[in-house]
C-alpha cells in the first residue's frame, strides 16, 4: 500500500465508510505481518532504532548474535543492550557506517554491522531513526586466517628448503677443501701436524653435523610422491613394533594391540608408513616416564577410511604446546629434532589422510590417523544448510 494513498485517506477520513476503513486496516496488518516475516527470514541481523537510539524492532538473527531477548529489548536504548555500539554517536555525520565488532557473549563471534539513518523525505534535519544490518563473519574470517596461515607456512617452507639446499653446496666444497688440507698436513713435521690436524678434524665434524641437520630438514619438508602398493597396515605396524621392541621392553611398557582382522589392504608407501608409526611410537614411549606405562594401538576400517589410533598414558601435552606441535624444531626433548610430527603429517597428507591429536596433561596422548581407502577423487559437496 503506497504511503501517498494513506496520506490521501487520512485527509478524507471523515468521509470514508467504516467498512472501507476496516478493509484498509486489515490490509495494513497483513502487510506489516508480511514484512515482519521477511525480516525474520533473514540470515542477517536486523535492528530498527528510533531517533533516540531505542530498539523498535529486532529480528531473530540479531537476538541470536547479541544474546538479546526481544521482550526486554524493545523500547530500550541500543547502547545499553549492546555495549560498544551507540547508534546516535556513530551516525552523527548522517552517513551510513560499517564496522566490525568482536563479541564474546553468547558466543565468540566476529560480526560486521552496517548502520544507516532512515531519512525523512520531508524533514532533512532529523532522521526517522536508524536501521542496523548485522552479518556474521566468524567462519569466513577463520577460513581466511587458515588460508593465510597455510600459505605463509608453504612460502616459509619453500624458502627454507631453498636456502638449505643452497647451503649444501658450499658445505660440500668446504669439506673437500678441508680433506685436501688434511692431506697436505701429512707432509709437515709430526710436531707441527698434530695441532693443525685436530683443528681440521673438528671443523670437518662440525660440517658433518650441519650436513645432517640440513638433510633431516629437507627430508622433513620436501614433498615426495608416495610409491603406493597394496599392503596390510597391521603388518606394517607389527614390523615397526618389532624394530622398537627392545626400547619398549627395557622401559617395562605394555603394548595392547586391538587390530581389526578384517582390514582391507591399504594403498600406501610401506617405507613411509613405517616411518610414521616409528615416529609416533617413539614419541609415545618417550612420553612415559614412570612405571605402569602402556601404549594402546587400534586399527579399524569404515566404508571410506582406515582409522589408526596410538594412545599412551604418558606425560600428555600442555594446552599451550598443542598449537605448535607440527612446527619444525619445536621439541621439549634434549636430544629431539622436533621434526618427527612434521614428517608424520607430511606423509599422511600425501596419502590423502589427516592426523588428529588429543592430549590431557598427566593422563596421556591419543593420536588418530584417518586414511582414505583410495586417493581422494572429486565429490559433490552437500548443499549448505540454512540455520534459522
Ligand atoms: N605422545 C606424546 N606425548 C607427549 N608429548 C608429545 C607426544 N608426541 C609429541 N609430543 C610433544 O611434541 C613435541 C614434538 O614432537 P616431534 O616428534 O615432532 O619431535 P621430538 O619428538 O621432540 O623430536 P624427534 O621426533 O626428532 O625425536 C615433542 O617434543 C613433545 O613435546
Ligand atoms: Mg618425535
Amino acid at each position: 500500500m503506497k504511503s501517498g494513498f494513506l496520506e490521501k485517506l487520512v485527509s478524507r477520513l471523515d468521509r470514508v465508510e467504516p467498512g472501507e476503513i476496516q478493509q484498509i486496516v486489515t490490509r495494513l496488518i497483513q502487510e506489516k505481518g508480511f514484512l515482519e516475516n521477511v525480516f525474520e527470514a533473514l540470515q542477517e541481523g536486523l535492528i530498527i532504532l528510533d531517533p533516540e537510539g531505542r530498539i523498535m524492532f529486532l529480528n531473530r538473527a540479531s537476538c541470536r548474535f547479541f544474546g538479546l531477548d526481544p521482550s526486554d529489548s524493545l523500547g530500550e536504548k541500543l547502547s545499553t543492550k549492546i555495549r560498544g555500539i551507540d547508534a546516535i554517536t556513530l551516525t552523527k555525520s548522517k552517513q551510513a557506517v560499517s564496522r566490525d565488532i568482536e563479541i564474546f557473549y553468547p558466543e565468540h563471534r566476529l560480526l560486521n554491522f552496517y548502520l544507516s539513518p532512515i531519512d525523512d523525505a520531508k524533514n532533512h534535519e532529523l532522521p526517522l531513526g536508524h536501521v542496523m544490518l548485522v552479518r556474521d563473519l566468524t567462519s569466513s574470517h577463520a577460513e581466511t586466517q587458515e588460508n593465510l596461515e597455510s600459505e605463509r607456512l608453504n612460502a616459509l617452507t619453500l624458502l627454507a628448503a631453498g636456502v638449505a639446499h643452497e647451503i649444501g653446496n658450499p658445505l660440500n666444497s668446504l669439506d673437500i677443501h678441508l680433506q685436501l688440507l688434511k692431506r697436505k698436513l701429512r707432509k709437515l713435521a709430526p710436531s707441527d701436524r698434530k695441532n693443525l690436524t685436530e683443528h681440521v678434524d673438528t671443523a670437518r665434524q662440525e660440517i658433518q653435523r650441519l650436513d645432517t641437520i640440513l638433510k633431516q630438514f629437507l627430508h622433513a619438508v620436501r614433498p615426495t610422491t608416495p610409491s603406493r602398493e597394496a599392503r596390510d597396515l597391521n603388518a606394517v605396524l607389527n614390523q615397526t613394533l618389532n624394530l622398537l621392541e627392545p626400547e619398549i621392553a627395557s622401559r617395562g611398557i605394555t603394548v595392547n594391540l586391538d587390530l581389526s582382522e578384517t582390514l582391507p589392504p591399504a594403498q600406501i608407501d610401506p617405507d613411509q608408513f613405517q616411518q610414521v608409526f616409528y615416529n609416533l611410537l617413539r614419541n609415545a614411549y618417550q612420553a612415559i616416564a614412570g612405571k605402569d606405562g602402556s601404549i594402546d594401538i587400534r586399527t579399524r576400517s569404515t566404508d571410506t577410511d582406515f582409522l589408526i589410533s596410538i594412545s599412551d598414558n604418558g606425560t600428555g601435552i600442555p594446552p599451550e604446546n598443542m598449537g605448535s606441535l607440527f612446527e619444525p624444531y619445536r621439541t621439549t626433548k634434549t636430544s629431539g629434532t622436533g621434526l618427527g610430527l612434521l614428517i608424520v603429517r607430511r606423509i599422511i597428507r600425501e596419502h590423502g589422510g589427516e592426523i588428529e591429536i588429543q592430549s590431557q596433561p598427566n593422563e596421556g596422548t591419543n593420536i588418530l590417523i584417518h586414511l582414505p581407502h583410495t586417493a581422494p577423487s572429486p565429490r559433490l559437496l552437500p548443499s549448505p544448510t540454512i540455520d534459522a
